[in-house]
């Protein structure tokens, strides 16, 4: 038997949207998008990442719940962003665009040179200098972005891109773009896809405030259509450092080492307040710490990922007396850890890490213990 990427396939019990393979989620999820037959899809088959139970999580929160993590790194360029692009640069396709632009901590920045590239479209990326972890910095340029390190914060280039696009022929591409949203919100279509029903709390890090955005958008999309019968409360965490949502205003000098949420003046600050109000969630705060204990908990159970994205479990382990008896919590992990190198190697336990050993069989077994 010869196979095919686009074969047709017969089984009836594959949903849908999920016949003939995953080609993206602008084919899977195309009736509740903004797109018709003649819009010019640029795709690198994104979404359709998995939804892993994290049962040790689960344990610590000494209660019989369920915990899964919505493994978003595993998307083509490793961040959530891609769901994002996909939809923001096939609209700028079809609008005609020759040009795109992001402010960016790093994420959006690889997910925009990455689909911009693909459609063809030129990419310009600003980014605060030093503040970028090197995974993200490599692929934006492996993709093509012509990057612009400015001395500033993300808030700062953030403000330029905003005037750019308005002066120059450059489409925006950040998540103030409503594209930007109608994509990101298919990750909610599918962790209730997945589980049947809406969970009952879900835990997502908080920098911008568009992915929060987005998914409660799916949610109540999914709800209203009759595919859950629920909504869940929509629970973010911002670092300690940086967490206007938190204290209630911008932080002029945000910081954190989770760099991709390292950011002080949120876009999407009042849609990010409504989705609180209306899903009768809570935005939280965590510190370094404890997001870099969430991230060796996450590696222990055989997931990497970014410190920034450890912030959804390190929120729910430090809520996790208010969790009640017999619930389901997703945590959104938004990026792949191979994103951020450096950040792993100076946070791992120096005792798994032996260096300079005669190359021996005796010495290395006895090392070994062996
Ligand atoms: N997690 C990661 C890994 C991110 O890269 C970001 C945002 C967030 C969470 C927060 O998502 O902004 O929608 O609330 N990164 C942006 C970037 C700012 O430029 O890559 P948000």
């Amino acid at each position: 038997m010869t196979l095919s990427l686009n074969a047709p396939q017969t089984a009836t019990d594959i949903p849908p949207h999920r016949q003939n393979g995953w080609r993206g989620l602008i084919e899977a999820y195309r009736p509740y998008l903004p797109v018709t037959d003649s819009t010019p899809v640029i795709s690198l088959h994104e979404g359709n990442t998995p939804l892993i139970p994290v049962p040790t999580i689960a344990a610590e929160i000494g209660k019989k719940v369920q915990v899964f993590v919505k493994y978003d790194g595993l998307n083509p360029t490793g961040s959530f962003k891609d769901r994002g692009m996909t939809m923001a640069v096939t609209k700028a396709k079809e609008a005609g665009a020759k040009a795109v632009i992001c402010a960016s901590t790093g994420n959006t920045s690889a997910a925009a040179a990455a689909y911009a590239k693909r459609g063809g479209l030129r990419a310009f990326v600003l980014i605060p200098d030093g503040y970028v972890a090197l995974g993200k910095l490599a692929q934006a340029l492996v993709y093509g972005a012509e990057v612009l390190a400015i001395k500033g914060n993300f808030d700062r280039a953030l403000e330029i891109v905003r005037e750019l696009a308005d002066r120059c022929p450059v489409t925006l591409v950040n998540s103030i773009n409503p594209y930007r949203l109608e994509g990101q919100k298919t990750a909610a279509f599918e962790v209730i896809d997945d589980l049947g029903e809406a969970p009952d709390w879900l835990c997502i890090p908080v920098g911008n405030a568009g992915n929060i955005t987005a998914y409660w958008m799916g949610f109540c999309q999914y709800h209203q259509m009759g595919r859950s019968t629920r909504l869940p409360k929509m629970m973010g965490f911002q670092a300690s450092g940086s967490a206007p949502f938190v204290v209630g205003n911008p932080v002029l000098q945000p910081d954190t080492l989770a760099t991709a949420i390292r950011i002080g003046n949120p876009a999407n600050w009042d849609k990010a307040l409504s989705v609180r109000d209306a899903s009768q969630g809570e935005f939280n705060a965590v510190t370094d710490d404890e997001i870099m204990h969430a991230y060796r908990m996450l590696g222990q159970e055989g997931i990497f990922c970014e410190p920034a994205s450890a912030a959804s479990v390190a929120g729910l382990l430090k809520l996790k007396d208010r969790v009640r008896e017999g619930a389901t919590i997703v945590c959104v992990l938004t990026g792949n850890g191979l994103k951020d190198p450096d950040a792993a190697i100076t946070h791992s336990d120096d005792s798994l890490f032996k260096k300079g050993i005669e190359p021996d069989l005796e010495t290395v077994a006895e090392i070994m213990g062996f």
